[in-house]
């Protein structure tokens, strides 16, 4: 088969096609942003889900920047096989400045057109989303979103593509460096993602029984965790494990660290920055699940008419939230769960 006209040819209208009644035959599928594990389980299911329904998918490689170049390729069901269990995107990402210009985005769509692309399915985070905002605005064609990031940051889902596994990497590693901090009497600052986002900190603090949790989401008073330290000396609880998102108020953990130590004297602490090994690995059940069920999603959401919508999972049940909302304002963030932290550790 010559595989570059194979590329550009419209496919023949496939029998399935005249039951969903849709125009839609060939579907671009990208991935974009921070790549976070899961993110090929989602592939695959967008894949297997567009050939079984008679469409063609193809791979937009590279994120926006590139749609700009048109690094598109069609994929078959066996470019998808043995990747379910592997972390990273076998379509690569990137963070694409070019494609917030106006030049960008016109490119990208002339991109599209040349390859025929009817459709878009679109898996990342937060700069994605305000991304496609920006991009559907200006250009008509349907897309549908799923949430690929381990930050867990978007509205109109409950959890997002990798979140589980990042969680998950975070607490063994802490659960480790419990060990020897208790070994020591020692305190450990533990440094995990999160720009702006404190999920990863309040889901492996929790869970790893740590004493104090710092979010970009919330203030905490120095002074608070200065006197909690103290007492906790006083009755001779000597190991604290602090974990701290990256973008706390106080600038992590290099940062918090020289600030308590300038306060309590004779306090010895440590600081593990866990970065990006957070990023990678295979995806827990949880993330391949939830992957395998939006990839779904998706294509079923374009065949029925739907777009410009991220599909997320909300108490269990698939839901379709349009781009802007899932940008606009910052997740609600659940306090209540920070509430416990200091009960619990006490
Ligand atoms: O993808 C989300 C994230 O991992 C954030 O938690 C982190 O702040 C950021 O990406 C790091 O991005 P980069 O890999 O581009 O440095």
């Amino acid at each position: 088969m010559d595989f570059l006209n194979y590329q550009f040819k419209k496919l023949p209208l496939p029998l399935n096609l005249q039951y969903h009644m849709s125009n839609i035959q060939r579907i671009g599928l990208m991935t974009s942003g921070g790549d976070s594990p899961g993110m090929n389980a989602a592939i695959r299911a967008i894949v297997r889900t567009a050939i079984y329904e008679g469409l063609q998918p193809f791979g937009i490689y590279r994120g926006y920047q590139g749609m700009i170049e048109g690094q598109i390729k069609a994929l078959q069901t066996t470019d998808v096989s043995n990747s379910i269990h592997r972390g990273g995107t076998i379509l690569k990402t990137a963070r694409s400045k070019e494609f917030m210009t106006e030049e960008g985005m016109k490119k990208a769509y002339e991109q599209l057109k040349k390859h025929d692309i009817d459709a878009l399915v679109m898996i990342g985070g937060d700069g994605t989303f305000r991304g496609a905002v920006e991009f559907f605005k200006r250009f008509d064609i349907p897309a549908i979103g799923l949430p690929g990031t381990i930050d867990n940051d978007l509205n109109g889902t409950d959890f997002t593509i990798g979140f589980d596994t990042a969680v998950n990497t975070a607490i063994q590693a802490i659960d480790k460096i419990r060990d020897t901090a208790d070994s020591h009497d020692r305190v450990f600052i533990v440094e995990v993602m999160g720009r702006d986002a404190g999920y990863i900190a309040l889901y492996s603090g929790i869970a790893c029984g740590a004493e104090h949790i710092f979010i970009p989401e919330k203030a905490e008073s120095l002074d608070m965790i200065i006197d909690h330290i103290q007492d906790d000396q006083l009755r001779k609880k000597l190991t604290n494990i602090i974990v701290v998102a990256e973008g706390d108020e106080f600038g992590g953990a290099q940062e918090l660290s020289r600030l308590l130590l300038a306060k309590i004297p004779g306090l010895e602490t440590r600081v593990t920055i866990l970065g990006h090994v957070q990023r990678g690995g295979a995806p827990t059940c949880n993330d391949r699940l939830l992957s395998s069920r939006l990839g779904y999603a998706a294509v079923q959401a374009l065949l029925a008419g739907k777009k410009n919508e991220m599909a997320g999972l909300i108490n269990g049940e698939i839901c379709f939230t349009p781009f802007n909302h899932c940008v606009k304002t910052r997740k609600p963030f659940p306090d209540d769960m920070m509430q416990i932290v200091h009960v619990l550790t006490k």
